[in-house]
């Protein structure tokens, strides 16, 4: 879908990119990450033409990028930025109708796209349509960020560093969000982070990069078992396999209820639950870990509309999925 090949950007003397080269798969979310400084927001910017590169070249859809016109490939294109960047001076509604505007759609067609888009990102049109941003928390104007970048129906989205500056609870809810979101949109995604796992929870597959240039592409659990080099192995830091349950949900791994033969699973439930922990089907496998080895069970139990959908024993999290 995306091919950047041998992609080259110097700014008088410096090298922000270094023959970079990169394919993207229709629909797949790609996490690039490394250092401050390594050119991640560069090659993000080569995408939609903000950036001119110095060489190389670009092909969205086939199609050579720097053949289009500029201005209408980034219209067609979806950015969103650390801190929503949007306009204070337009109300939620009018900001996310922003696109649509420039290409021109008339005025019922360009605010009920705006509603469903808001709705898209949990934000209730009704209540939250004619504020404007400073009236909204950190998260919220994120949320709008990504309903402006989805409003004309892009088929690429391009997100700097989006959940960067907000607090910890607020960045893991946009995360879920975003891979909710994703899940009905199959959007191409190119996500800049700094934050490992970030990227790890996030990504269908992570580009690490280092002076300009891409020192891994690989998928997650492949980044984390087969680092590249040293410096791979550096970036991504203590306890791989930790960060690799941080990926899955307890679904991946559980014992489901009901599933075992004559109530194996039902039997060893109902011995062992009394006290244990309790987690919802979508927490993270590396959360539940967590939760039992510091519970008095001996086992944790999910949790699924109400009812226990099944458990977890510590054998179950060395289970590759
Ligand atoms: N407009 C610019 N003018 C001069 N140097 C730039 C410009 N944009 C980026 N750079 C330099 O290019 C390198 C890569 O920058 P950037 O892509 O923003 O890094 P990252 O997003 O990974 O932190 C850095 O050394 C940066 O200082
Ligand atoms: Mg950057």
């Amino acid at each position: 879908m995306i091919e950047l090949k041998h992609i080259d950007k110097r700014y008088d003397g410096v090298v922000a990119l270094n023959r970079a080269d990169l394919n993207i798969e229709q629909g797949k979310l790609v996490v690039l990450i490394g250092p401050s400084g390594c050119g991640k927001s560069t090659l993000l910017r080569v995408v939609n033409r903000m950036v001119e590169p110095s060489a190389g070249q670009i092909l969205i859809g086939g199609k050579d990028a720097l053949d289009l016109d500029p201005v209408l490939l980034r219209r067609s294109i979806g950015y969103v930025i650390q801190s929503g960047g949007l306009f204070p001076h337009l109300t939620v509604r009018e900001n996310v109708a922003v696109v649509p505007q420039l290409l021109g759609w008339d005025k019922a067609r360009r605010l009920r796209r705006a509603d469903e888009v808001l709705a898209l990102v949990q934000l209730e049109p009704q209540r939250y349509g004619a504020r404007y941003p400073k009236e909204l928390s950190g998260g919220q104007q994120q949320r709008v960020g990504i309903a402006r970048a989805l409003a004309a129906d892009p088929a690429v989205l391009l997100m700097d560093e989006p959940f960067s500056a907000l607090d910890p609870i607020s960045r893991e809810q946009l995360q879920d969000e975003l891979l909710r979101i994703q899940r009905d949109v199959r959007k191409t995604i190119v996500f800049v982070t700094h934050d490992i796992d970030e990227a790890i929870r996030l990504g269908d597959k992570i580009c690490l990069m280092r002076d300009g240039a891409v020192v891994q592409y690989a998928e997650p659990d492949v980044l984390l078992r087969q680092p590249a080099d040293a410096f791979a192995a550096l970036f991504i830091g203590q306890e791989p396999e930790l960060k690799r349950l941080a990926r899955h949900s307890v679904a991946d791994f559980m014992r489901r209820a009901g599933t075992g033969a004559g109530g194996r699973v039902g039997g060893a439930l109902a011995a062992g639950a009394a006290g244990a922990e309790r987690v919802a089907l979508h927490t993270s496998a590396r959360a539940a870990l967590s939760k039992l080895l510091g519970g008095q069970a001996e086992l944790v139990v999910v949790d699924g509309a109400g009812e226990a959908v099944g458990h977890l024993v510590l054998a179950d999290f060395a289970l590759t999925p």
